[in-house]
Order: structure tokens, then C-alpha cells, then sequence
């Protein structure tokens, strides 16, 4: 039985430009969530407090935060990996998210190999950030990485997936995000990790995350929907992925799940048009066009010329330009 209606997390502002490589301004990233919420979106993920070493696309975190025009009935949420993040988060009080997200991977391979600890070590890290977060008031969203596959060690099994659930919960999430973050997931696969995260968590918070690698992200969120899973993270214009990393994508668009979704009779809240608006404008702040099918059709039947791939250096200058 689908659900009625789904709920879009546009993850853009985050995952997605976390990854360009050429800087995006603190004001090109607030307009960005304005459009958002200007079309319908109702959670939005901002930005990261991360090591600006490791990630520096999200070291304008606190400007970002403070420079957003709040609409009524939108929540934002922003990444904490480490207390030094949540205070970050927390230190302005006219600033402060709705919601933090903790991640932690489903395979002990990338576990050891990215953060060199293992998923135990990884997820009693933040034990205290969980707790200093429900004191604050704020929900915290759990995000299971590599839950269907792993660049090193290949297929990733349900019941490692369950294990970092199980974790999860003990630590006291509210929520549990399953991800494929490389993309390869494909529909059985990925009702089988979502059925482990189902056993834990109601269906009302449990959402999947699917990167696009192998283009199969609708499919697995068709095969999610099949469950009754109606929380579904996306990113406008499928804005993620190195543009000069080979074979990197970012997150299904969150054009392409809302055509889906309403072709479906399935109520999103978010206006199309927009969305396709904020997906092309973006897309032109990063010089290239965007990478939603459904944005680049209805650009198409409208008439609007969309921007030229861009080479490395025509995008940095593009995004100069546009951040001058
Ligand atoms: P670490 O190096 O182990 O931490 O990093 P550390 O405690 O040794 O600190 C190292 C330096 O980072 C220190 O600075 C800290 O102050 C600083 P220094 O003394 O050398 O000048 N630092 C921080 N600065 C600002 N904010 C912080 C912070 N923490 C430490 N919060 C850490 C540990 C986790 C922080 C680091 O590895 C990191 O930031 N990694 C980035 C992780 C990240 O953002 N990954 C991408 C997002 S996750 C994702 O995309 C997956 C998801 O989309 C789901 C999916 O698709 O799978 C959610
Ligand atoms: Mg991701």
C-alpha cells in the first residue's frame, strides 16, 4: 500500500555542495534554501559543522545558519559529527537547527579505512552528542552509510546494517536514515536494509538516502514506498558528487522523486515549477547545467536554454562570476 503522501528532505544546501570543489558564497547557499522553502520544501539540510580541514565547502556553517530567513513550518537541519560540531550548531541561539544528523557505516571496511576506527568506536563517539542535543531540545537524525554496498568490501549485508541500527537506537536517535552512498544499491537490496532499520524505528521515522550513481535511486525509492517508507532525502538539481571526480554523483534530484511522486497521485506539499526554478538557478551559479532529467525537460519545453557542460575552468570562472 503507498503512502498518501511523502515528505522530501532537500539535502542539497549540504551533501550536495559539499562536494564542489569551487568555493560556493555564504550568500549563494542562503538564496539556495530560500528558493527551497520558497517552493514547498519543508525540511531542508543546510550546511555541516565538520573540520573545515576536511570539508572546507562547509566552514561558512555558522554564516550560513544565521543568514537564513526561517519560514514557518520549515525544519532545518545541519551534520554533527563531534561535540565540537553540536556547539557549533548550538552557539547562537537565533541560529540553532531543528534537527542534527550523526552518520556512522553500515561496513566495518569503511569504517576503518575512512575515520580509522571501528562502527562500535565510531557511534559511541556520540553518545554525549545525542545527549546534549535532546537536552537542547533538538531531534537527531541517524544516518547509516554504506548500507547496501561499500567501495572496499563490496555487497554490505542486512545484518551488518542492523547492527549499526541496533547501536543507533541505543544510543537514542530519534530517526534512522538508510544510505547508499555509493549508489549501487538496487531495489531487493535495498528493501532488505530498510527492513532491518523498520524492525527498530517506526515507519514515521525511518527515510532512505540515495545517491545516483548507477541511476537507481527512483527504483529504491519505489521499492521503499512499496514498504510504506514515506520520508525520502533528495537533492535539487541532483547537485553532490566531485564534478572532477570520476563517476561521483550526488543524491536522486529532488525534481525527478516530486514528478514521480505526483505522477503517482502522492502528495509532496512542493511546487514543481519552483523547484525547477531553484535547480536551474543553482546549476547557473555553478556554470553547468542540472543534473535532474526532469528539470532539463521542463527547461526544455519552456524554452530555456540551459547552461553548457562546463569544463574545470569554465565553472570556476562561472561560479566567480557569479559569486562576485
Ligand atoms: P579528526 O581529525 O578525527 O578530529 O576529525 P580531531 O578531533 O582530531 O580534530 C582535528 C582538527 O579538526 C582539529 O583542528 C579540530 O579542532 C578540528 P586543529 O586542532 O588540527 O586545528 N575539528 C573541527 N572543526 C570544526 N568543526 C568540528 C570539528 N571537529 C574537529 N566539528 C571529524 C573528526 C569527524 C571532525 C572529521 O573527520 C570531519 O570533520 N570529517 C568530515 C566528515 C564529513 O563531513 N563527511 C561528509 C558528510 S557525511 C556524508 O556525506 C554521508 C551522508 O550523506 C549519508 C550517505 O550518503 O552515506 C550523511
Ligand atoms: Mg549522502
Amino acid at each position: 500500500m503507498f503512502p498518501t503522501q511523502v515528505t522530501l528532505v532537500d539535502v542539497g544546501p549540504r551533501d550536495g555542495l559539499q562536494n564542489e570543489a569551487a568555493p560556493v558564497s555564504a550568500a549563494h547557499k542562503i538564496e539556495l534554501v530560500h528558493r527551497l522553502q520558497a517552493a514547498g520544501l519543508k525540511e531542508i539540510e543546510v550546511t555541516s559543522y565538520v573540520s573545515p580541514k576536511w570539508v572546507p565547502q562547509m566552514a561558512d556553517n555558522a554564516e550560513v545558519m544565521a543568514g537564513i530567513r526561517r519560514a514557518p513550518g520549515v525544519r532545518y537541519s545541519v551534520l554533527t559529527p563531534n561535540m565540537k560540531g553540536l556547539e557549533g550548531a548550538l552557539a547562537v541561539p537565533a541560529a540553532r537547527p531543528d534537527e542534527v544528523v550523526v552518520f556512522a557505516a553500515a561496513s566495518e571496511a569503511f569504517s576503518q579505512r575512512n575515520i580509522n576506527c571501528s562502527i562500535a568506536e565510531s557511534v559511541e563517539r556520540f553518545r554525549p552528542v545525542v545527549e546534549a542535543a535532546h537536552v537542547a531540545g533538538l531531534k537527531v537524525r541517524a544516518a547509516i552509510s554504506c548500507a547496501v554496498g561499500c567501495p572496499y568490501q563490496g555487497e554490505v549485508s542486512a545484518d551488518e546494517v542492523e547492527r549499526v541500527v541496533r547501536l543507533m537506537k541505543g544510543l537514542g536517535v530519534d530517526h534512522c536514515g538508510v544510505a547508499d552512498t555509493i549508489g549501487v544499491g538496487t531495489p531487493r537490496a535495498v528493501q532488505r536494509a530498510m527492513e532491518r532499520a523498520l524492525a527498530h524505528f517506526p515507519l514515521v521515522e525511518v527515510s532512505g538516502h540515495f545517491h545516483d550513481t548507477y541511476g537507481q535511486a527512483l527504483a529504491n525509492i519505489y521499492a521503499c514506498l512499496e514498504m510504506g517508507v514515506h520520508t525520502f532525502d533528495a537533492s535539487v538539481a541532483g547537485l553532490g558528487g566531485c564534478p572532477y571526480a570520476k563517476g561521483a554523483t550526488g543524491n536522486v534530484a529532488t525534481e525527478d522523486v516530486v514528478f514521480m511522486l505526483h505522477g503517482m497521485g502522492i502528495a509532496t506539499g512542493i511546487d514543481l515549477d519552483r523547484l525547477v526554478d531553484a535547480g536551474a538557478w543553482i546549476s547557473g551559479v555553478l556554470g553547468r547545467p542540472p543534473a535532474s532529467r526532469v528539470g532539463k525537460a521542463l527547461l526544455a519545453k519552456r524554452g530555456v536554454a540551459v547552461a553548457a557542460p562546463a569544463s574545470a575552468a569554465t565553472a570556476s570562472s562561472a561560479t566567480a562570476s557569479a559569486t562576485a
